[in-house]
């Protein structure tokens, strides 16, 4: 073959192959070594993504590494030097950036009249400061390709009991965060959603119980018999629990629908969607409960009749 013509076949084949690349929209997971990070991952993947997949481990960043389509990027949502770098990393991949899932969190259990302030205070740096520090590094790059962002929240941003208290308080948070920023960012073409599951399988139970026994989130640490029981218990009851597939559909409803939700509530049972109904129209009925404006049964029904004509339009 005519040397000039092997050449002109590899430029265009490589050419070609750039540009497939780059047609990939790339997306941004936090907290992608485990739990739902790592499922949301693998759906992005599988629905031709591309993914920057943020770990703080050195095993887990080579682990999502050695994924189809993904790079791992070290982030700890709470030190800013790191979102810093990722953003200067993500541009120096030309690929822009499509979304943000602001999956990575922590979770405090405890009886609120004692949870101690260093422990809210972190909850709140993870789970609130955490992606509002994230969206607010790389919106810039999401303006440019008018992507999406969303955060998972939690059905404990709905309910909650006397020792969820401090998960609450933060889950409880992002909702309004989201609401603000969509609002904020409405007119750039940039979504805000905010997917709230209920409980699913992940590390976060053992993670909880470790921190309750020990002071430490670290799981690889000496345990006594008597704390070995406890933690299996959760591993337990966290193993019956489903698989985070329907959170990763839900995240990938949002990355690609034409008519992405502000919302996704996202119940493994029944029980669980009633409970969280329930408690927010609860809050509806004590809001409106003996003040100078009170409305009655059917101006309620009729508030109702209005939004949920309105909410099926927008769909
Ligand atoms: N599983 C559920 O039932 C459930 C229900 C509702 C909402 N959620 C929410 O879903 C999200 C994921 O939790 P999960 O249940 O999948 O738990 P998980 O398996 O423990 O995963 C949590 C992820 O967050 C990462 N992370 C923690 N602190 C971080 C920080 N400072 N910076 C960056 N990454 C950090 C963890 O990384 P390391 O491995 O480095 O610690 C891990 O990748 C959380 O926001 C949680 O509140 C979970």
């Amino acid at each position: 073959m005519n040397l000039k013509y092997l050449i002109f076949i590899i430029i265009l084949i490589t050419g070609i192959t750039l540009a497939e690349e780059t047609k990939q929209k790339a997306v941004l997971v936090t907290g992608a070594s485990s739990g739902i990070g790592l499922k949301v991952t693998e759906y992005l993947i599988k629905s031709g993504f591309y993914v920057y997949a943020g770990a703080r481990k050195e095993e887990d960043l080579k682990r999502l590494d050695a994924m189809k389509n993904t790079t791992s990027v070290r982030l700890d949502v709470t030190v800013q030097s790191d979102i810093d770098a990722a953003v200067k990393f993500v541009q120096s991949q030309n690929r822009g950036l499509f979304g943000i899932v602001n999956n990575a969190g922590v979770g405090v259990f405890g009886k609120m009249s004692e949870v101690p302030d260093k422990d809210i205070l972190w909850i709140h740096d993870v789970n609130v400061m955490g992606p509002h520090r994230v969206n607010r590094a790389f919106i810039p790059l999401l303006k440019e390709s008018m992507g999406r962002t969303t955060i998972i929240g939690s059905i404990s941003g709905y309910v909650t009991s006397a020792e969820s208290g401090a998960y609450s308080m933060s889950k409880f948070a992002v909702e309004a965060y989201t609401e603000s920023l969509a609002d904020d960012l409405r007119e750039t073409g940039i979504h805000v959603g905010i997917v709230d599951p209920g409980a699913y399988k992940s590390k976060i139970r053992a993670k909880v119980t470790m921190f309750n026994l020990t002071g430490s989130y670290d799981l690889n640490q000496e345990l006594t018999e008597e704390q070995k029981k406890v933690l299996n218990a959760a591993k337990e009851r966290n193993n019956k629990l489903k698989e985070p597939d329907e959170v990763a559909e839900a995240v990938i409803h949002l990355m690609t629908s034409d008519k992405p939700k502000l919302r996704y509530m996202v119940a493994p049972t029944i029980g669980a969607a009633e409970v969280t109904m329930k408690t927010t129209l609860g809050r509806v009925v004590q809001l409106n409960a003996d003040q100078q404006f009170e409305y009655t049964r059917d101006e309620l029904v009729a508030f109702l009749d209005e939004l949920l004509k309105e909410n099926s339009s927008e769909l």
